[in-house]
């Protein structure tokens, strides 16, 4: 078949919400492991989303990754409530330029003629830098910002992939081969069930912050990321999935 049916996608849709147990997600065709336009139809979708969502003064925080970086690439020009503001989600956590949080949330906010606030911090950043740096006046008026956001954008990796992509200490090398970490969402690290195993160290947002934000929005296709989007949403924090058809598949037939 070239193109699912509107009735197929649907059933798709349903299918997901009962397999991972949320309320909401959309499916777009394809797969995004092999066809890069995929990423680009979920990010439309999402944009759409977004628009409904916004709020006046709501602030929208953003990952970083490939998937994030097409929708900011794809976002049409959305109109906003006013005094509408993105943040990236956390500070640096291993990705190239082109698709840091930073950057994403810059074009994102460009496209809806908002306002954006950046996060610099190196990375990654010792224990003793940490502290240090977010005491600095400038980063803790953003950081405020992040961790009060009304909706929230992320990625979702699968943990060996995005291991593979960063520095990434040993033991956590060694969780992972034995297959203890499956997933990874805003550097964060999680089992099959949807336990923090390991948290990139740097700042920004913190998991209990999805609790208080008003949407959350995963984005993830492709089938070889099937198994930690069923591990991410085991987690329980978030509702809403956009997603293709391949790891739609993959996720009901159980990987
Ligand atoms: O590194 C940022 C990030 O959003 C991760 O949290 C996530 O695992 C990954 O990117 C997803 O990247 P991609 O969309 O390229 O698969």
């Amino acid at each position: 078949a070239f193109m699912l049916e509107a009735s197929e996608i649907s059933v798709l849709e349903q299918r997901v919400r009962e397999t991972l147990g949320i309320d909401n997600c959309i499916v777009v065709p394809g797969n995004s492991d092999t066809q890069d336009w995929v990423k680009q139809e979920m990010g439309k979708r999402c944009a759409q989303l977004l628009e409904g969502m916004l709020h006046p003064n709501y602030t929208v925080a953003v990952t970083g990754g490939t998937t994030m970086a097409a929708l900011a690439a794809a976002m049409p020009p959305i109109h906003t409530a006013e005094n509408v503001m993105f943040v990236p989600a956390r500070g640096g956590i291993g990705e190239q330029v082109e698709n840091e949080a930073n950057t994403i949330c810059a074009a994102m906010a460009k496209r809806a003629r908002s306002q954006y606030r950046l996060l610099y911090v190196p990375d990654p950043i010792g224990e003793e830098s940490y502290q240090t740096i977010i005491e600095e006046p400038s980063v803790k008026e953003v950081l405020s910002i992040i961790n009060r956001s009304n909706v929230v954008i992320h990625g979702i990796g699968d943990a060996m992939t995005m291991a593979e992509r960063r520095r990434t200490p040993a033991p956590l090398v060694e969780q992972i081969k034995s297959g203890v970490a499956v997933s990874e969402a805003f550097g964060y690290y999680f089992d099959a069930e949807g336990n923090v195993v390991h948290r990139v160290r740097t700042v920004g947002l913190q998991l209990e912050d999805l609790d208080k934000a008003e949407h959350v929005i995963a984005i993830a296709g492709g089938a070889s990321k099937a198994r930690a989007i069923a591990s991410y949403f085991k987690l329980g924090r978030n509702n809403l999935l956009v997603t293709d058809e391949a790891a739609a598949n993959q996720l009901i037939k159980g990987y």
